[in-house]
């Protein structure tokens, strides 16, 4: 079984649908650990669950390497297989990744490459946008540049607000992480590498894009 090492900054909806899918059978995994670099709530939906839990406060460390190690030292002692960065608000750097290589997932609220960085729903929203979605991808040196896992593509109403748009991308990556995760925990991810060209992810049998119903 799949050991997920979660980590939050927030609110913890997404851990909240691991973890529920876990309980339901849907996931075959395991949450591990679930690390926070601030008071989250996540870290209190994990409590309730009776999962391990860590703060690691950022502003304790000097320097984002200082803190990925500390990072690295939690997850390995709970043996963690796969990272998932859900909602957690920080850069993380080379010290992370290449503990976990090609296991550093995270999920993004647009249709990669398109807004990435911060509040990718405002920017969406700012330029007009007719579609965006949510993506979930691995992580590598920048900032949401990683091999795209999957999509789910939402349609932008005209009278659309951010926390209306907010309420429909969240509940499409709640679906589109568990799916995702439910890939790793079969063993289908792979990665194909070519000389001079990008990453791709490769998940035989599996639909990697999603449209999100309109309604
Ligand atoms: C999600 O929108 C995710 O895409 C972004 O941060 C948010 C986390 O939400 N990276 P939650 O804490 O899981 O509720």
């Amino acid at each position: 079984m799949i050991r997920l090492g979660v980590l939050c900054s927030g609110h913890g909806s997404n851990l909240q649908a691991i973890l529920d899918a876990i309980a339901d059978r849907r996931l075959d995994a395991e949450v591990a650990l679930v690390l926070a670099n601030k008071d989250a709530y996540a870290l209190a939906r994990a409590d309730a669950r009776g999962v391990a839990t860590k703060l690691l406060r950022h502003g304790a460390y000097a320097t984002r390497e200082d803190y990925d190690r500390a990072l690295v030292g939690a997850l390995r002692e709970a043996r963690v297989d796969l990272v998932v960065l859900a909602g957690f608000m920080r850069i993380v750097t080379d010290v992370l990744l290449s503990a976990f290589p090609d296991r550093v997932v995270n999920l993004h609220p647009a249709l990669l490459p398109s807004f990435p960085g911060t509040d990718g729903l405002g920017q969406a929203l700012c330029y007009g946008a007719t579609i965006t979605g949510c993506t979930v991808h691995l992580v590598d040196a920048g900032v949401d540049t990683g091999p795209i896992l999957a999509q789910t593509a939402v349609a932008i109403r005209e009278d659309e607000t951010h926390e209306s748009l907010a309420a429909r991308v969240h509940a499409e990556e709640h679906a589109l992480l568990v799916r995702v995760l439910s890939w790793f925990a079969a063993g289908k991810v792979a990665i194909e590498r070519r000389a001079g060209a990008r990453p791709i992810v490769r998940v035989p049998g599996e639909r990697r894009s999603f449209l999100a119903a309109e309604g």
